[in-house]
């Protein structure tokens, strides 16, 4: 298994750009699926997770390939509504299908994507929406079949603005006699990219954004090309590290206005961040400070995927910390890791309370999930001594070689590859 190996000490410096959402890309991809022809999407990451849907796609008939941050889907052969079991459990995002092959073929089978490190995960509100709209949905033994003769539009109210079900049933709705509202409805950027990417397709879609999205169905979606977002969280992962690092960073191709809450947070902690434009500078006093409440929800307040990153700065902060994770029940598995390298965090149900220590050491720790990871990356950067991570496929989800992003910063980080044995 690969490893990061991080000798920490170093303040990042320079500039880099940030890549795309791969949170924006995942359901843009899936919703190419709704038109036939070829769809181009610029500032695709090239990710783990990209590559699964991309996979996804195949087997559903599509040509789907990728040329540096370019892909390109062809769906003029989509006919397959069967997404095999081996590359749904995979990655979650691959339920994504769901909405828009039900506007394309009426039909799709999966498999439950079930729970993941962070939590249970449910699709149920996913379901509820698309029954609204008059899917039939039979589950059997964690596989699901839905079938709709038409879809059609609905007045939906969601019982918790969940990112997915927004955007699945959104993706249905675009394509569906007449018109739905989404009520209660997640507000994250995200979204809002999906939105322009269903409208640039010839849908109808307004609210994106805001807590009701207005969709009036089309028969009919045209391809069209589309650039992605830039990522916000791979954003405020590297704002975070060249903060802890006491370094000063510029970083391009970035999106301030996604970040507001986080960027508050960092500003409290003393984290000095100029923006203009699509620009933005980071730098650091010697010492930063606790922050008295940080409290993870959907946008815009403070995002869960940040929480552990942020938790990292925290750890290192003058003074007594406290975290409050609200979207995922299982989020603070980083802190048993972030523990072995010398920080002081006590957990008490779902809240982490933080006493900064003046340093961090470098260890041997395990990157249980993907944001976690990134958290345990920074935490090496800023360590004294070595840091060796385990399980970096996590980290490969989101980050796109996340080794070569830091080193362009002067970080000392490199990847090691298992030596093969010999025969
Ligand atoms: C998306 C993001 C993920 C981020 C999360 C919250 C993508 C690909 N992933 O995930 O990085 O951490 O938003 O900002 O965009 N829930 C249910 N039933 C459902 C759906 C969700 O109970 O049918 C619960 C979840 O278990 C969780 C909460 O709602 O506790 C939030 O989930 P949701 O907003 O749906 O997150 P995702 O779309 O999975």
């Amino acid at each position: 298994m690969e490893k990061l190996v991080i000798e920490g000490g170093k303040p990042l410096s320079g500039a880099i750009s940030v890549h795309g959402a791969k949170n924006a890309a995942l359901p843009i991809l899936a919703a190419s699926i709704m038109a036939e022809g070829t769809v181009t999407i610029t500032n695709v990451p090239e990710l783990s997770d990209i590559k699964v849907m991309l996979d996804i796609l195949q087997a559903l008939g599509c040509k789907a390939e990728q040329s540096g941050d370019t892909v390109t889907v062809d769906t003029t052969k989509a006919r397959e509504h069967h997404i095999p079991e081996r590359l749904m459990s995979q990655m979650r995002s691959s339920i994504f299908l769901m909405g828009p092959l039900l506007a394309r073929l009426g039909k799709v089978e999966l498999y439950q994507p079930g729970g993941c490190a962070i939590g249970e995960r449910k699709i149920d509100l996913h379901l509820k929406g698309l029954a609204e709209l008059g899917v039939d949905i039979v589950e059997e033994n964690g596989r699901i079949v839905c079938t709709a003769k038409e879809l059609t539009g609905a007045d939906i109210v969601l019982d918790y603005p969940s990112v997915g079900a927004t955007e699945n049933i959104m993706m249905a709705a675009a394509m569906a006699r007449g018109k739905t509202t989404i009520s209660n409805a997640a507000r994250e950027p995200e979204i809002q990219d999906l939105q322009h990417f269903l409208n640039a397709m010839g849908a109808n879609i307004i609210g994106a954004g805001t807590d009701t999205i207005t969709v009036e169905g089309a028969s009919q979606l045209v391809p069209c090309t589309h650039r992605i977002i830039p990522d916000r969280i791979v954003t405020g992962t590297i704002l975070i590290a060249a903060a802890v690092t006491k370094g000063n960073v510029t970083l391009k191709n970035v999106c301030a206005s996604h970040l507001t809450s986080a960027l508050h947070v960092m500003k409290r902690a003393g984290v000095h961040i100029a923006v203009d434009g699509d620009i933005m500078n980071v730098s650091a006093p010697s010492r930063l400070k606790a922050v008295e409440r940080v409290i993870t929800s959907p946008y815009p307040a403070f995002p869960t995927d940040l929480q552990s990153q942020m938790m990292v700065l925290l750890s290192l902060a003058e003074g007594v910390s406290i975290v409050k994770e609200t979207v995922f029940e299982g989020r603070f598995k980083h802190v048993d890791e972030l523990s072995r390298m010398g920080a002081d965090i006590r957990v008490d149900f779902n809240s982490a309370i933080i006493r900064g220590v003046p340093r961090l050491y470098g260890a041997t720790v395990e990157a249980t999930d993907l944001r976690a990871g990134a958290a345990l990356v920074i935490a090496g950067l800023a360590a004294q001594g070595t840091t060796v991570i385990e399980q970096i496929h996590h980290i490969d989800r989101g980050y796109d070689r996340i080794e070569l992003m830091l080193r362009q910063l002067g970080a000392s980080i490199h990847r090691t590859t298992p030596v093969s044995k010999e025969l």
